[in-house]
């Protein structure tokens, strides 16, 4: 069966019976459906090797290692090491008369340097700075997300073995091993992507590799208006409640712009106050001066020595920190982290992975059950509303598109339920013929309980921000 069948199959087995689907569900559909869409046509990209320059690379790849020991190229500074094989690919080309017009002589050169240098064949996609993600199957599945699609490229491995020769080079440049012993890891690369890699056993079809690229330039909260991800009502309001100190938790799906969103609204937080950012992979690219980061380490090859986001998390506490960032919660930190936002380290902002605000506090709620805390809920529910004091959702549409679909404010407890009021929402208005999807941003008529706050503090909101006729569209 092909992969488009095997999607669509997919697809239809994922839907309960009673046709209604289950966020979850929805959200899988709707990526499921859009990777079939796009996965039958790979991307072409002329400047890629046609078949000729390929046949061509593996001859002089051959009697380039023939030649010389490249492991001595290796250990030489970069710019003398593309200088030899610059030569060296020349001469070969040369001594065996290969018809290559100079076009294909310089495309040449650059795919061995990637090759002996860099990540192979991913080089060149990692060249595109539209290419915001690329996810290798197996040798010869290699997907990419760009402008936000999903869509299969035109580059491949030659095999497995090569595929596992790059992901070495890979993780060894952090000081990581893979094997079958120890399948899986993490690292990042030279430019700060995040890469994940697993590989068989474990991973059933060949190689795995995740490589999560960032903006060389982050994106900030008015490139996000600009780029319509939200509103400038929600923006400006967003910048004075990160500025005054309140909780923030950020909350999205995998991939919808939570890091992102992060990264963005901690451009906000006063440059004389003191923060410290605890991840698991440091992704966050904050400017201020007086900034501290921690990132856990995971066990190494005897499975000894791991430092947890929790005891990150306790440690910061004794570091007088003014803000806690945490990437994004995930187990035993998030009570020590309600904790620390009960405990004055107010302006503390982390990122949790739900589909809307009412399940992140759902998901906060498990986290501390799973961390072993042996709560009343209604216990933890009181900690949760008094240390979060807004719900920020980001969603990765499924034109491509991230949108900040929500913000809510926690209000407080009603008998054991936490209760909200959602101040700005994206409401969806239907697709144009593009298909992009149109919709508005748009004020509940909600205000905020922060407004004298703020007022306090010297930042007066237009209060027509929170007037619901008005409508951003976009
Ligand atoms: N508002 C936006 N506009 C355009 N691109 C965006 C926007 N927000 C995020 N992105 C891009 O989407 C990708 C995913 O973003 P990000 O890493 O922030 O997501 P995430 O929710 O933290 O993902 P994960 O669950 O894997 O941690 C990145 O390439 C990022 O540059
Ligand atoms: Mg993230």
């Amino acid at each position: 069966m092909g992969l488009r069948a095997r999607l669509l199959k997919a697809t239809q087995s994922s839907a309960t019976t009673d046709d209604e689907l289950s966020i979850d569900n929805q959200e899988i559909m709707e990526e499921i459906i859009n990777f079939s869409m796009d996965e039958e046509e790979p991307v072409q990209n002329s400047e890629y090797l046609s078949d000729h320059e390929k046949k061509y690379r593996e001859e002089i790849l051959k009697k380039l290692f023939e030649a010389v020991d490249m492991s001595r190229i290796g250990k030489l500074d970069k710019e003398e090491a593309k200088t030899q094989i610059k030569q060296l690919v020349e001469s070969i080309i040369k001594d065996n008369d290969f018809p290559l017009s100079m076009d294909s002589r310089l495309k040449m050169t650059q795919f061995i340097e990637d090759e002996i240098l860099g990540l192979g064949p991913l080089e060149f996609l990692m060249r595109d700075p539209q290419i915001s993600e690329i996810m290798v199957n197996g040798a010869s599945h290699i997907f990419i997300e760009k402008s936000g699609k999903l869509q299969l490229s035109n580059v491949v491995f030659d095999n497995d073995a090569h595929a596992m020769r790059i992901i070495d080079r890979i993780v060894s440049r952090v000081g990581r091993r893979i094997d079958e012993s120890s399948p899986m890891a993490d690292a990042r690369l030279e430019d700060g992507s995040r890469v994940n890699v697993i590989i068989p056993p474990l991973a059933l079809d060949g190689p795995v590799i995740t490589i999560r690229r960032f903006p060389a330039d982050p994106l900030t909260l008015n490139i996000m208006v600009e780029k319509n991800a939200l509103s400038i009502g929600m923006a400006t309001f967003l910048k004075a409640v990160v500025k005054i100190g309140k909780n923030i938790l950020i909350s999205g799906g995998t991939g919808s712009g939570k890091t992102t969103a992060l990264n963005a609204l901690s451009a906000f937080i006063p440059e004389d106050e003191r923060i410290v950012t605890i991840e698991d992979a440091a992704e966050l690219q904050l400017q201020q001066e007086h900034l501290v980061r921690l990132e856990t380490r995971p066990p190494n090859i005897e499975g000894n020595g791991e430092i947890s986001q929790r005891e990150l998390v306790k440690n910061a506490l004794r570091m007088r920190p003014d803000r806690i960032i945490v990437g994004e919660v995930r187990g035993a930190e998030t009570m020590d982290m309600l904790q620390a936002m009960n405990t004055g380290h107010d302006g503390s902002l982390t990122t949790t992975h739900a589909n809307t605000p009412r399940d992140a506090l759902a998901r906060i709620e498990n986290l501390v059950a799973m961390g072993g805390f042996e709560l009343p809920i209604k216990a933890v529910r009181a900690q949760i509303a008094s240390a979060i004091h807004y719900v920020v959702q980001v969603q990765r549409l499924e034109d491509g598109s991230r949108r900040m679909t929500s913000i809510a404010e926690i209000n407080g407890m009603e008998g054991e339920i936490i209760t909200m009021s959602e101040l700005f929402l994206f409401e969806r208005r239907g697709i144009d013929q593009n298909n992009k999807i149109k919709g508005v941003f748009k004020p509940t008529g909600a205000m905020p309980a922060c407004i004298d706050a703020l007022k306090r503090r010297g930042i007066e909101l237009d209060v027509d921000f929170f007037d619901p006729d008005n409508e951003v569209e976009v």
